[in-house]
């Protein structure tokens, strides 16, 4: 399984290593070999860690090496911090920061020509969803646009807008439906994401398709994101 911790704008860089220190001990000891784990800190929050047990990555960089782009960070600055994995297509950077669809791909495709891991974020708004499955599949598959799915590196997270820190997480029947057809349109790795918690990582993880979660406000405490990960 993987397992991936997104902060968003949470936590600081003091918080951030305490957080790592604990869970360094922990997963030193407890770590399934198979698992992987991946924290997204905000960017502040970069600093020399270097673990076997997790990696770290950004939750957004700005498609350059390096030059005049106000506020935005390159990849010069990643490449201080040996950063080379991203989340790309987050509903929050869709929908609140106006990311379009063409910014995302260019995105995508810049961050794979530098062999970036990218974990790339796809996910309908209620209205959709209850239109039904067919709905919610154009809408998703809309979303892969301009986007390379044939990249090696790279993993899918399905991540319903409106289970998306709201306590409502999708159905199992909903998450598999969507994961089934998912799965014939990328053949990638494949996570979910949306109020994933310790209630309910058990039945989201026995699902054939899931191959890991996505996680935000329960990843926020070593000992919440722990319960997940040593599930
Ligand atoms: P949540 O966030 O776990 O708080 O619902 C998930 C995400 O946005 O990645």
């Amino acid at each position: 399984m993987i397992y991936a911790a997104n902060f968003k704008t949470n936590h600081t860089r003091q918080s951030t290593r305490e957080y790592l220190g604990k869970l360094q001990a922990k997963l030193m000891l407890e770590r399934k070999p198979s698992d992987k784990v991946y924290i997204f800190p905000p960017l502040t929050a970069l600093d020399d860690y270097e673990s076997t047990n997790f990696k770290i990555g950004v939750q957004n960089a700005y498609p350059v090496e390096n030059g005049a782009f106000t506020g935005e960070v390159g990849l010069e600055q990643l490449a201080e911090f040996n950063i080379n994995t991203i989340l790309i297509g987050h509903s929050e950077r869709r929908d609140i920061l106006k990311e379009t669809q063409e910014d995302i791909a260019k995105k995508f495709a810049f961050f794979k020509e530098h062999n970036f891991e990218i974990i790339y974020c796809i996910g309908e708004s209620l209205e959709i969803r209850e239109q039904g499955l067919e709905a919610v599949m154009s809408h998703l598959v809309s979303q892969f646009e301009g986007i390379d799915t044939t990249y090696e590196n790279f993993v899918v997270a399905y991540e319903p807008i409106w289970a998306i820190g709201t306590g409502r997480t999708a159905s199992v029947e909903e998450i598999t439906q969507t994961h089934n057809e998912l799965k014939k349109v990328v053949d990638r790795p494949l996570l979910y994401g949306g109020s994933v918690k310790g209630a309910n990582i058990n039945e989201i993880s026995a699902i054939e398709n899931v191959d890991g979660v996505l996680v935000g406000g329960a990843s926020l405490k070593t000992e919440t994101f722990l319960e997940l990960v040593l599930h």
